[in-house]
């Protein structure tokens, strides 16, 4: 049966991970695939969650299965940071799942479940795994312009103008902060209008939110979700905890479902439990139990929350460096948007040539749409990236 499968286009972010990684040069550089890194090129754990493992250590007494939706101490503590009290908890249904990826695929499930005409509405562009599952899961998709290619800001009214055609019960997928690959986000009065928009045309937002705490900072960065989940009667969140976190390979995410009461809200539940259970039954543990004791010690908590900070402080000092340089190596102030971006990626409005030449001249890797990861910079890298960068420009 085997013979009958077809060759299958390769995630770009994986094959260029792979490319890098096959790469012997030791001068290489890796701006690709959207891990943290530090200033050494590590990726190191942090110690709150270093500290829960500890500590996890002594107090677990059973390897024994959750819940098939998870533990509810990872529920609660993951809607009190991304929530708040925006909307009541008889509203919300929950599953834990591997990962923000493995939230995604249950929610489109969901959907598909629910209301299989809808239509999900991506950014043009977006994280290029929306598209892939979107197409795998085989439900509907439409796209809305996001980028203004000039002045690599958000182009609110192309995005507007694409949103009016979205029809009752659509469903309009957004970056809940630090947009993917782009680096350009809304600002709160834009999201404002986002939600008018699709309030009245019915349509149920679904935001992904996997860098909380990357961009603007940690309660600043969940205030778009929150704004959403006030208003609106149902709605449904993506959240991973792998990069604020830094607990990749745990994989750790949450589905939250809002439903337009708690009666709907049982039915809610019960299709997420169900649909856990024929994926993959139950979720990981480990990650979100330690994700659970980080949120709900005071210490560690507090630990995390300052190494959050740094590791945002950081990128954001990295993106003015890099700003800086490229204002000098090319005279111009044309690539002074990465100083104004937020999240982990800005796209630097390359082509896929320019892309390559840095590639195969110059060992620096980022993806072929010219998305690169800010904190795989770093204060020596700099100036060297700026330069090829502006020598592949001119
Ligand atoms: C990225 O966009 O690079 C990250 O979200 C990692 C991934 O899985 O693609």
């Amino acid at each position: 049966m085997f013979e009958n499968l077809t060759e299958q286009a390769p995630d770009k972010i994986m094959l260029l991970a792979g490319m890098y990684r096959a790469d012997t040069r030791e001068n290489k550089i890796d701006l690709g695939v959207g891990v943290y890194k530090n200033a050494k090129g590590e990726t190191p754990i942090m110690h709150a969650v270093k500290n829960a493992e500890r500590q996890l250590w002594d107090a677990e007494v059973t390897k024994s299965y959750t819940a098939l939706i998870g533990d509810g101490g990872f529920h609660t503590s993951m809607a009190d940071l991304v929530l708040e009290d925006s909307v009541d908890r008889d509203r919300v249904s929950f599953a834990a799942t591997p990962g923000g990826t493995g939230a995604i695929r249950q929610i489109l499930e969901l959907i598909k479940a629910a209301s299989p005409d809808a239509t999900i509405w991506m950014s043009d562009p977006t994280w290029p795994n929306h598209p892939a599952i979107i197409n795998y899961v085989g439900v509907k998709s439409a796209t809305y312009r996001y980028l203004d290619p000039e002045t690599r800001t958000v182009s609110f009214e192309a995005m507007m103008d694409d949103l009016a055609d979205v029809k009752a019960g659509d469903v309009v997928l957004l970056h809940g902060c630090c947009h993917n690959p782009t680096g350009a986000n809304l600002n709160l009065v834009q999201w404002g209008e986002v939600a008018d928009l699709m309030l009245a045309k019915g349509a149920v937002p679904f935001v992904d939110i996997a860098y909380q705490g990357f961009g603007d900072g940690l309660r600043e960065d969940g205030e778009a979700v929150r704004l959403l989940a006030g208003r609106f009667p149902e709605m449904m969140i993506a959240a991973s905890c792998s990069k604020n976190f830094g607990i990749y390979r745990e994989r750790t995410g949450l589905v939250m479902a809002i439903s337009e009461n708690p009666k709907a809200n049982k039915m809610t539940q019960g299709m997420l439990s169900s649909l856990n259970r024929v994926n993959f039954s139950f979720p990981p543990d480990h990650g979100a139990r330690l994700v659970t004791m980080v949120l709900t010690d005071d210490t560690l908590r507090t630990e995390w929350k300052t190494e959050l900070e740094d590791v945002r402080t950081g990128m954001l000092a990295l993106r003015r460096q890099l700003a800086d340089a490229l204002q000098a190596e090319t005279n111009s102030n044309r690539f002074g948007f990465v100083a104004e971006h937020r999240g982990m990626f800005s796209r630097l409005g390359l082509t896929p040539e320019q892309v390559e030449r840095l590639r195969t001249e110059y060992a620096i890797y980022m993806i072929g749409d010219s998305r690169f990861n800010v904190a795989g910079l770093n204060a020596n890298t700099v100036p060297i990236i700026a330069k090829a960068i502006a020598e592949v420009d001119r």
